[in-house]
């Protein structure tokens, strides 16, 4: 039984994720500012804002005590936003880069010394990005700046945890029915659609597979990459 910390697992791909590590019989540890929505005798959940780095410190000493190690980090929680940069406060912009970048930042730090402790070949931090990286979409200045940062991270990191046989990869994903996507206007979303080469939208059951993958010792030789979903390019 892997025990697996994904972060923003109170809705969406988070809450996705958790629930299908927990139907395969792993343990999830989960987190989000509000409280739990998954109810499961593997599953506990830690009610934190990642942005407040005291906060971060609290949840992981917990997990320590808890569990003593990790063998997996999914970085998912995170935030978009929608505007021409123009009309973009600066506190906004600080906003998407506390929760995008800096909590997984402070995620990874205190989360690489448990998941040394993990007894799997192939530990792994996965971060999740978006097609907004690539494609450096429109109206979408600072989210998308965020995720390079963490695609940068993803690079950066892979070579300096090399050393302690922890892996640390990405997953770029295209539109997916969320809260965070709810918003968006039909014909922006079909037109998002439009790009991929596989024409249809991204649902949860076409992450989980390469999210299993990407964290499992199938994937024990694969670290500081992206992988995008759908065809991006
Ligand atoms: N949906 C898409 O189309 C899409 C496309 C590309 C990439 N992504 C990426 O996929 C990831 C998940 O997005 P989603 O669509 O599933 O969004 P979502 O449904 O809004 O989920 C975000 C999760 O993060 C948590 N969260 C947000 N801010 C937090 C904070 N400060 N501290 C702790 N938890 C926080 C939220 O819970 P609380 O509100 O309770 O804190 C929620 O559980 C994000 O990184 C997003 O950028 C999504």
């Amino acid at each position: 039984m892997n025990t697996l910390l994904i972060t923003g697992t109170r809705t969406g791909v988070g809450k996705a994720l958790a629930e299908h590590f927990l139907d395969r019989g792993d343990r999830v540890v989960g987190c989000s500012r509000k409280s739990s929505t998954i109810d499961h005798a593997n599953y506990s959940h830690h009610e934190a804002d990642l942005t407040e780095p005291t906060a971060v410190k609290a949840m992981f000493r917990e997990i320590r005590r808890e569990h003593g190690h990790l063998d997996t980090l999914v970085n998912n929680a995170g935030t978009s936003n929608m505007n021409h940069f123009m009309t973009t406060p600066e506190t906004v912009a600080r906003e998407i880069f506390d929760i995008n970048f800096f909590a997984v930042l402070n995620c990874c730090r205190e989360a690489a010394k448990l998941l040394q402790k993990s007894e799997e070949p192939a530990p792994s931090i996965l971060n999740v990005s978006t097609v907004a990286v690539p494609w450096a979409l429109e109206g979408q200045l600072a989210y998308s700046a965020s995720k390079s940062a963490v695609e940068q991270l993803t690079r950066v990191m892979s070579k300096e945890l090399a050393g302690f046989s922890i892996r640390v990869n990405g997953i770029g994903l295209p539109p997916v029915r969320t809260v965070l996507t709810r918003t968006l206007p039909t014909e922006m979303v079909d037109d998002l659609i439009g790009r991929q080469a596989i024409k249809r939208m991204c649902t949860m059951a076409d992450i989980v597979g390469p999210v299993e993958f990407l964290v499992s010792r199938a994937s024990g030789f694969v670290t500081g990459e992206t992988l995008f979903l759908g065809g991006v390019n």
